[in-house]
């Protein structure tokens, strides 16, 4: 029988209370949550109650959930300036660790990162949960038949929502990390389009702040060139504008068709398809149904780490750093080009 997974969280905030927490309930055969550390104890005590722990798995420092030998791997939640140094600290630990993305505040510190993946034999996950969204499985399954790919189109934009409570959080309004939003919700957009269509090997963007709320720039306008290909396309993200609809989809165009991944609601994600060479000879649109998940990806991405940690190889991973460093980096690249006037510029690589 596989063994159950302990758990230690650190940071148990809104995304930790409000979907990390479920997730391990929803799957009390390969997980248990057994301690919480947080900045502000209160808030890992009201943690703590929903997850059922005693006082004395509620710790007063990070050292001490690091160091309780029930603890299998941590789950860290907290802005990420501080991904890097938790790393450090876990490894140090030799404690498994998965931490929520985007990978890292920079450039230097995601580089940082992927090193310190690559110097230890734990696995090191990053928390994308768009990586394992069913409708990139369900569009895989139709992309040959689109014939090679000749360009996209990707759009994830909608209207400002000024109750937010992840806008309410100070880290979020006074960003450290690249990109305040671009790289906050803006690297689950471009897992979604780069696992589909390739890597982004150059770009011309430009961005601009719509809110001050948002702290920095909140809207990006991209044309991309996909690496060791002649793919092209569009890369437009915001959710920063007035009234709007929430539209969120990607349009891959083929010789031989397309395929739209529509992700706009999420309780009904849908991958559409029109297959033919010539509009003398297209199909009807296919309309494909994606299984409804309300984990949105992060149950399946815990129990990839789960396999890895269980496993011991960290190969099995498919978060890891090294994977996810390309999403934060097409971020700096859209910085980069838009404080040239939107020049083309290269998306660094490691
Ligand atoms: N995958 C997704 O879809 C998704 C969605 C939402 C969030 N996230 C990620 O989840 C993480 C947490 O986000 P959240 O929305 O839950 O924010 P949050 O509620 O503000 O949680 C952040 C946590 O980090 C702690 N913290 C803040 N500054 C700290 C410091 N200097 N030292 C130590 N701890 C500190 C906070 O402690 P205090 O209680 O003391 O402030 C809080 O518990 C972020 O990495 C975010 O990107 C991912």
């Amino acid at each position: 029988m596989s063994p159950v997974l302990n758990v230690g969280v650190v940071g148990t905030g809104i995304f930790a209370k409000d979907r990390h927490l479920p997730s391990y309930q929803e799957m009390p055969e390969n997980f248990k949550v057994v301690a919480a550390f947080n900045r502000t104890k209160s808030k890992a005590t009201e943690f703590a109650k929903l997850a059922g722990l005693p006082d004395s798995k509620v710790y007063d420092n990070i050292e001490e959930i690091l160091n309780d030998k029930d603890v299998d791997y941590i789950d860290a939640l907290l802005p990420v300036q501080f991904n890097v140094d938790t790393v450090k600290k876990a490894i140090a630990a030799n404690k498994p660790i998965i931490l929520e993305k985007p990978i890292a505040a920079n450039m230097k510190q995601a580089r940082e990162m992927v090193k310190l993946a690559e110097s230890t034999p734990l696995p090191i996950g990053i928390g994308e949960n768009w990586l394992y969204l069913n409708c990139i499985d369900e569009a895989k399954r139709h992309l040959e038949r689109i014939g090679p790919i000749v360009a996209f189109t990707h759009n994830s934009t909608g209207p400002f929502v000024s109750n937010n409570k992840y806008l309410a959080t100070a880290w979020r309004q006074n960003p450290e990390h690249i990109g305040g939003f671009l790289s906050d919700g803006g690297v689950h957009q471009l897992a979604l389009v780069t696992d589909l269509v390739g890597e982004f090997e150059s770009v011309s963007a430009l961005t601009s702040q719509v809110r001050k709320e948002s702290g920095t720039d909140d809207i990006a306008f991209a044309t991309v060139k996909i690496r060791n290909s002649n793919i092209i396309g569009t890369f437009t993200y915001g959710s920063a504008f007035g009234a709007s609809e929430k539209s969120v989809w990607l349009k891959i165009y083929g010789v031989n068709g397309s395929i739209i991944v529509d992700v706009s609601n999420k309780n009904e994600p849908v991958v559409k398809v029109r297959v033919g060479s010539f509009a003398e000879t297209a199909s009807e649109e296919e309309v494909h149904k994606v299984p409804f998940d309300e984990s949105f990806g992060v149950n399946a991405e815990f129990l990839n780490f789960y396999e890895a940690v269980a496993k011991k190889d960290k190969t099995l991973l498919k978060s890891t750093p090294k994977v996810v460093f390309h999403h934060l980096a097409c971020v700096a690249a859209f910085l980069e080009s838009s404080s040239k006037s939107g020049d083309h510029v290269k998306v660094e690589t490691l």
